[in-house]
């Protein structure tokens, strides 16, 4: 048996790698998806995780529908980035299955009180808006969470760890600062990865390594570099946020960290959404707040590429 993971998720096209990144992983066993609005709407995510499950041959995982909007404010989806239909608007046929009646809220608070502390690793790659208001309820999940793997934040750390949604806030963090905080305060172990390395040239698919993607003859393969073409069209490469941080579950050597007290902007005009680390070393611990998350610093990029390329062209 692998280890007890749940996706909370908003595909998008990198949340999608990442499931299959996950269900090409023996080493996970996935309790469960939980979909949340951010990239696209909950019901375009939720049709997404389902076709993504489908595709791999995991339609048994099963798709708890989650929160449509941030705890306060409005949504702003992408599909500028993410396509109309947010899988890069690749022909993927309807799903032949169906989310679960239970909300995902519910789905979180129950499983995580039906297994022993520190059984479950949750790994989430969208807006926190689902885990935020799952804590709220039952902030005993904080503690019994084994951590929560968050993609998100932007923290200083080195020049790409600034905002992408703006020039300080990343975009899951941006969807829903009120979360973001909730989560960061709630004591829960947190592995945070943010823009400072997922953001970094050498860790995103481009040129030779995405040709092989096309060529690899595998179908996640084929699948992964059809829903990528929008991204290189784009971009001239494609940043792989979600796959990076899910990566840490299966790889988590490849990964450097450091501890900070990380807070969130909820109110600036200009900065709402940015994540503010306390970087100060040359402060006495006294003089400071604990740290209450590790955040990503440095990551082994070669290595980490070569693994989610292995991983993706198993099936
Ligand atoms: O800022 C990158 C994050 O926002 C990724 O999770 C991507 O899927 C989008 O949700
Ligand atoms: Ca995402």
């Amino acid at each position: 048996m692998g280890r007890k993971v749940i996706l909370d998720v908003d595909p998008g096209i990198d949340d999608a790698i990442a499931i299959i990144l996950a269900c090409n992983s023996p080493e996970i066993e996935i309790l469960g998806v939980t979909t949340v609005a951010g990239n696209v709407s909950i019901e375009k995510a939720t049709r997404n995780a389902l076709r993504i499950l489908e595709y791999v041959g995991c339609s048994h995982i099963p798709v708890y529908p989650g929160i449509s909007k941030p705890i306060y404010g409005e949504l702003h989806t992408i599909e500028s980035i993410h396509g109309e239909n947010g899988l890069g608007d690749v022909g993927l046929p309807d799903p032949n299955t169906s989310p679960r009646e239970r909300h995902a809220v519910d789905f979180l608070r129950e499983i995580v009180a039906s297994e022993k502390p520190g059984e479950i690793t949750l790994v989430a790659t969208g807006p926190l808006t689902n885990v935020a208001t799952a804590l709220l309820l039952d902030p005993s999940i904080a503690r019994r969470l084994s951590s929560i793997i968050s993609m998100g934040g932007a923290f200083g750390t080195n020049l790409y760890g600034c905002g992408n949604q703006t020039p300080r806030a990343e975009f899951n963090v941006a969807t829903d600062p009120v979360a973001a905080k909730l989560v960061y305060q709630s004591g829960a172990e947190l592995y945070l990865f943010g823009l400072d390395v997922t953001m970094r040239p050498d860790v995103s698919i481009k040129g030779d390594l995405y040709r092989r993607l096309g060529s690899s003859g595998s179908r996640c393969g084929e699948l992964v570099y059809r829903m990528l073409h929008r991204f290189i069209d784009m971009f001239g490469s494609a940043t792989i946020h979600d796959p990076i941080a899910l990566s840490y579950v299966l790889r988590p050597h490849l990964f450097d960290f450091r501890e900070a007290y990380v807070d969130v902007e909820i109110c600036g005009d200009v900065t709402r959404g940015e994540t503010v680390a306390d970087l100060r070393d040359w402060l006495p611990p006294n003089l400071k707040k604990p740290p209450n998350a590790k955040i990503c610093i440095d990551l082994k990029a070669k290595e980490l590429l070569d693994f989610i390329f292995s991983r993706i062209i198993l099936k």
